[in-house]
């Protein structure tokens, strides 16, 4: 099968990806989205030939309109870019896996510092504040006391983008010192780790440390429904542990290899190529049957 990569910086994770699916004699075509220019109708001239395009852009905005292009032209892109929006977005997240009934911890969402007082005052201390957009712990916020809270609005207030004008809080959720991260794929784990850290942000902090995480029953019914929650694809799906039970605090759509790789020993990669494979296949076993 030619999968299109589309990439504006080739890690460590992409290298493991290109290598798989060479190795495995597929065509690999690598599209540099600073370099790419997608019209209305018709694909850039890169993608014509391609199964399928895995979306491995960094930037978030280029990641939700390349997929969404891609997407218009009829080819396959992973992940959707309707999987991409709500992934992207802290607050679509939320609503989404509470929508399906997925445990997740309690939120609000505020548009004034005011009203995020409020909330805040009532989760009680210490609570979460949150960026809607944005990963690896940049910006998040525990809040202890109530003074801490009137800084933090204040300052968002009036330095923040408008995307800070969103104030999204959330209750502190008291977690073992390690949270869950298990990669799936259309809702099936293909691996899965716990980040511990002595840090309340255990996936970002440094000195964060890995472990395999022997996923249990209850863990793979919510990881199945958390996927199909944000309508599926290839997602890092995080949890924390309540004492007796599990909450999913989110669901990543673009999801890194490598820590997993080497905490866990499955060839994550591999299993990945193994999906896309099965998906390209059997796209084209549906079309022949309706050709036939
Ligand atoms: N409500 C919460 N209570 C306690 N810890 C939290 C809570 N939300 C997030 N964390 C910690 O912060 C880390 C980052 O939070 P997350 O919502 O996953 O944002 P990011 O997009 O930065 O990954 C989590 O891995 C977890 O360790
Ligand atoms: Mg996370």
């Amino acid at each position: 099968m030619q999968v299109g990569v589309l990439y504006s910086r080739i890690r460590q994770d992409e290298k493991l990806l290109l290598n798989e699916l060479r190795d495995r004699g597929h065509d690999v075509e690598k599209l540099d989205v600073r370099k790419l220019r997608f019209g209305l109708h018709e694909p850039p001239t890169a993608l014509l030939n391609c199964d399928v395009v895995v979306d491995r852009c960094l930037a978030t905005s280029r990641s939700l309109y390349a997929s969404q292009f891609v997407d218009s032209y009829g080819i396959p892109v992973v992940n959707s870019p309707t999987t991409a929006r709500i992934c992207a977005d802290k607050a679509k997240n939320s609503l989404a896996l509470a929508a399906a009934d997925v445990p997740t911890p309690r939120t609000e969402v505020a548009f004034t510092k005011e009203s995020a007082m409020a909330t805040i005052e009532e989760f009680g201390y210490p609570c979460v504040l949150k960026p809607v957009v944005g990963s690896w712990g940049r910006l998040m916020a525990k809040i202890d006391s109530r003074s801490a809270a009137e800084a933090i609005l204040e300052h968002k207030e009036t330095l923040g983008h408008y995307e800070h004008k969103v104030f999204y809080v959330q209750e502190f959720v008291e977690k073992p010192g390690r949270d869950i991260r298990v990669v799936a794929t259309d809702g099936v784990p293909i691996a899965s780790m716990t980040r511990s850290s002595d840090h309340w942000l255990t996936n970002a902090a440094q000195g964060a440390t890995a472990e395999a995480f022997e996923v249990d029953d209850e863990v793979r019914d919510l990881v199945e429904r958390a996927s199909r929650a944000v309508g599926g694809g290839l997602l890092g799906v995080d949890l924390m542990e309540t004492g007796d039970s599990y909450t999913v605090h989110e669901v990543n759509h673009t999801v890194e290899f490598k820590a997993l790789d080497e905490a866990t020993g499955v060839d994550v990669p591999g299993r990945v190529v193994d999906w896309l494979e099965e998906r390209v296949l059997g796209e084209r076993e549906a079309d022949a049957e309706v050709s036939v």
